[in-house]
């Protein structure tokens, strides 16, 4: 009889992809800046916001569907883009398919292992990732491209100041994947002989190249020359990310965003929409949590851009939370990748099914018939919990 792979929950995910993956590819998902307060703080946040809970008068038929930057999705969930490479040799493209196969959108890294065309082919609703990297040329190129390929919206992450170092140990990430670095490797791999197998039958070893940065027919970028690339170009101007957004002349989000001034300057760039976050607490640790700063900025915006929320989302309960606190829906990260690391596609399945049913449950509690009907009566947010980044006179006044 097949083995039973379905997960209950993210934690199991993650336990499984602890043990099925070699202990450098797990800890680089891990990651988390420093001393990982932002990392612990975005998950543990969630926890202590309550729920209001009704008990009779509940609703039979409950309605999660909405949508972001013009896109109808199933449920308030999409994949945010992570630049993660050798979990599993599908990579973003068996992602795309449990992204398309649940009704809902992917964003793709602009580090992806995986071609944009590839992934858009896998599902339709792809929105393509780009950093402030390169001349403005060479990102007007890759944004054709994206473009060309069928992407129907871009995100510009910003929230990125190159900081390493983290309490527990980097994973040495090899330049490239070549025989010497996978004799280094060989101990590690051999310690998890089905994440190798994995590899081995699909006939290719992680080759650690970003596809979707190549320019004019060249080979591939290595991870690290793409760094390498990011790392060396100036940090964008306010006019620089209205200049991206009009050059992509379509649906924008700005990801990455801590402080109502900012959030502010977003709108003013024109922008489509903006992800509360702060790259899964791997930027600038303790940069409070983003359940935390999402309600002032609901109130800084109101309705002049889509806001969505991203980092330490596990349940669907804290997908309620967000919504209620005024998210439009929220991004996952992690959970996604234990499901990609666990079981493949099914995998990610599983994780967004478990995300859905968390969902549904508590839109039941809360007695409501539409993911539409939460506000913030339907959550106790303790006294002291929210936190105001950008708010003074001083922020004001710097344009
Ligand atoms: C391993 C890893 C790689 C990531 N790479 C990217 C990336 O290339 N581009 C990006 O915009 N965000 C990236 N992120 C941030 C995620 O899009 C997202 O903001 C974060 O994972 C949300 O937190 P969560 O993992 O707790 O859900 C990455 C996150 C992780 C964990």
């Amino acid at each position: 009889m097949a083995k039973n792979l379905w997960m209950e929950t993210v934690a199991e995910a993650q336990r499984r992809a602890r043990r099925r993956l070699p202990a450098s590819v797990y800890s680089a998902l891990l990651a988390g800046s420093e001393k990982g307060v932002t990392y612990e703080d975005n998950m543990n946040a969630f926890g202590e916001v309550g729920f209001a809970p009704h008990v009779a008068g509940l609703v039979a038929e409950r309605d999660q569907a909405t949508t972001v930057m013009g896109q109808p999705i199933s449920f308030p969930v999409i994949i945010s883009p992570t630049g993660v490479q050798a979990v599993h040799p599908e990579g973003e493209v068996a992602v795309a398919r449990a992204a398309a196969a649940r009704g809902t959108a992917i964003g793709l890294s602009s580090f992806a292992s995986r071609s944009v065309e590839d992934v858009v082919a896998a599902n339709p609703q792809t929105f393509f990732q780009l950093y402030w990297m390169g001349s403005r040329d060479v990102m007007e190129a890759r944004m054709a491209r994206a473009r060309a390929a069928g992407a129907v919206g871009l995100i510009a992450t910003l929230d990125w100041t190159f900081s390493y170092g983290r309490d527990w140990g980097s994973p040495k990430i090899p330049e490239k994947l070549d025989l010497k670095a996978m004799l280094g490797f060989a101990h590690e791999g051999l310690l998890r002989p089905k994440w190798l197998l994995d590899y081995v039958r699909s006939g290719a070893l992680p080759d650690l190249t970003t596809p979707n940065l190549t320019d004019g027919g060249r080979p591939a970028p290595t991870f690290f020359g793409a760094y390498g690339e990011w790392m060396t170009t100036p940090p964008p101007t306010w006019e620089d990310i209205a200049w991206m957004r009009e050059t992509w002349g379509g649906p924008f989000m700005l990801k990455g965003i801590s402080r109502h001034d900012d959030a502010r300057r977003a709108v003013d760039a024109g922008v489509t929409a903006i992800s509360v976050s702060n790259h899964g607490g791997n930027n600038l640790d303790t940069t409070p949590a983003t359940i935390r700063l999402l309600p002032g900025i609901v109130e800084a915006v109101g309705d002049d851009v889509e806001v969505l929320l991203d980092g330490g989302v596990r349940r669907g309960s804290d997908v309620v939370k967000a919504v209620a606190l005024g998210a439009r829906a929220v991004m996952i990260g992690r959970a996604y990748l234990w499901g990609l690391a666990a079981n493949g596609q099914p995998g990610v399945e599983n994780v967004l099914d478990i995300l859905r049913r968390g969902v549904d449950s508590c839109l039941l509690g809360l007695g409501h018939g539409s993911i539409h009907d939460l506000t913030p009566d339907d959550v106790v947010v303790p006294d002291g919990f929210r936190r105001e980044l950008g708010t003074g006179a001083r922020s004001r006044s710097r344009t």
